[in-house]
C-alpha cells in the first residue's frame, strides 16, 4: 500500500478521509487502489478528467514502454535477451534446447523416496456424470512420490473434474481411490480461481488459519514464508500480492497441512516467465521433500520445466500416460502440431 502510494504520489492521502477530497484526489485514489492489487490490464475510462497536469504526467509514468518488437523481432530474440526481460519464450520450437539444458534431475533416486514403496495415490475406474455428458470415464492412475505429473488435454477433456474427484471435492459415481495416508486432507486441490481461496488479512494468518495461535505454528508460518520467497510479505494483506506470489502463498497453505499430494488446477496461467519459473521452483523443492504434485496445465515452459510425466485427455478418457522424454512429444500431446498444419 505505501509502495502504491509513493509510486503515485499519494501518501499525504493516505491518512485523509475519503470525503474530504476532491474529485481529482478521489480519482488518484481510485486509480492506486486498483493499482495496488497489480492486476496485468488496467482499463482506465477517462482517467485523466479529474488530474491536473502534474497529476496526468504521473499517471503517464506508472507504467513505461522500454521497447516495441515485431512479432518477427521477437522470435529472433536470443534466448538470454527473453530471460533478461522475463518473457516467455515466443515460438515453442525453442522449448527443446531447453529440455535437454535444464532437465529436472530424476527424483527417483532419492533415497527418501525408495523407502516409500506404495504409491502416494491410487486410483481405480473413477467415472462422473452430469446428466448424460461422462466428464470422467473408467480413469485408472497411480501417482508415486515425489513425482510431478502434468495432466494436458483440450478444454473440457475432463481434467478440472479428475483433479475434484482425486481430491475429494467432486463425489465419483463409480470407481476409489486411495492414498498412503488416510486423512481428510491427504490430497489437496488448489483451484484455479486463486482470489476465492484466501481468506486472511495478512499473508501470515492466511497460513495461521486453522491451527492454534501458539509459537510452533509461527514458526512453521515463518519457516514457510521464507522456503517461499515470501518472508517480506508476511504482513501484506493477500490480495495485493502477484498472480505468482498468490499461488506461491496457496501452497504455503498446502505444505502447513502437510498435504502429501497437491494438484493445482492451471497454477502458472497468465504468470510471466519470471513468476512462472520461480513457481515452477517451488513445485521441485516440493517434489524433492517428497510431495506428489498433479498439475493440469496447458503451460508447456512450465510442463517442462518440471513435470516428469506426462498424462494426456480427451472428452473425459485418458488417452495417454508416458514419462516425458522431449519437447516434440509434449507438443503432440499438448496439440501444437495440429495448429501448425
Ligand atoms: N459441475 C458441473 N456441472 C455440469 N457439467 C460439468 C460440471 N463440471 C464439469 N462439467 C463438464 O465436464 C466436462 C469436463 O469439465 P472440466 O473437467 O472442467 O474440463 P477441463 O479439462 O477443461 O478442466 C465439461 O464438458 C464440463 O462442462
Ligand atoms: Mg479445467
Amino acid at each position: 500500500m505505501h509502495r502504491t502510494a509513493e509510486d503515485l504520489r499519494i501518501p499525504e492521502l493516505l491518512a485523509r478521509r475519503l470525503r474530504g477530497l476532491s474529485y481529482g484526489m478521489r480519482q488518484k485514489v481510485a486509480i492506486a487502489s486498483a493499482y495496488a492489487i497489480g492486476p496485468q490490464v488496467l482499463v482506465l475510462d477517462e482517467p485523466s478528467a479529474n488530474l491536473d497536469l502534474q497529476a496526468t504526467d504521473d499517471l503517464r509514468r506508472t507504467g513505461q514502454i522500454v521497447g516495441t518488437y515485431t512479432p518477427t523481432e521477437l522470435k529472433q530474440l536470443a534466448a538470454a535477451e527473453i530471460n533478461r526481460m522475463g518473457l516467455r519464450v515466443p515460438s515453442l520450437d525453442q522449448l527443446d534446447a531447453r529440455l535437454t539444458a535444464d532437465s529436472p534431475e530424476p527424483q527417483a533416486d532419492s533415497p527418501k523416496l525408495q523407502a516409500e514403496t506404495r504409491p502416494a495415490l491410487e486410483a481405480h475406474g473413477l467415472t462422473r456424470r452430469y446428466g448424460p455428458l461422462v466428464a470422467l470415464h473408467n480413469a485408472e492412475l497411480r501417482l508415486d512420490h515425489g513425482q510431478i505429473v502434468a495432466i494436458v488435454g483440450p478444454n473440457g477433456a475432463g481434467k478440472s473434474v479428475l483433479g475434484r474427484v482425486l481430491s475429494g471435492l467432486t463425489r465419483p459415481d463409480s470407481g476409489r481411490r486411495a492414498s498412503t495416508r488416510r486423512r481428510h486432507k491427504d490430497v489437496w486441490y488448489i483451484g484455479q480461481d486463486l482470489d476465492s481461496q484466501l481468506f486472511g488479512n495478512s499473508v501470515l494468518t492466511e497460513l495461521l488459519t486453522g491451527r492454534p495461535d501458539n509459537p510452533e505454528s509461527r514458526a512453521r508460518a515463518t519457516e514457510t514464508l521464507t522456503a517461499l520467497g515470501l518472508f517480506d510479505y508476511a504482513e501484506h494483506h493477500p490480495a495485493t500480492l502477484s498472480g505468482g506470489q498468490k499461488q506461491r502463498l496457496l501452497l504455503g497453505v498446502a505444505m502447513m497441512h502437510e498435504a502429501p499430494v497437491i494438484i493445482l488446477d492451471e497454477p502458472t496461467s497468465g504468470l510471466d516467465a519470471t513468476s512462472m519459473r520461480r513457481v515452477s521452483e517451488v513445485f521441485r523443492q516440493l517434489a524433492a521433500a517428497g510431495h506428489t504434485l498433479l498439475l493440469i496445465s496447458h503451460d508447456a515452459e512450465c510442463v517442462l520445466e518440471c513435470c516428469q510425466r506426462i498424462i494426456r485427455m480427451e472428452k473425459g478418457h485418458i488417452t495417454d500416460d508416458l514419462l516425458l522424454a522431449h519437447a516434440t512429444q509434449l507438443r503432440q500431446l499438448m496439440g501444437y502440431q495440429a495448429l501448425r498444419t
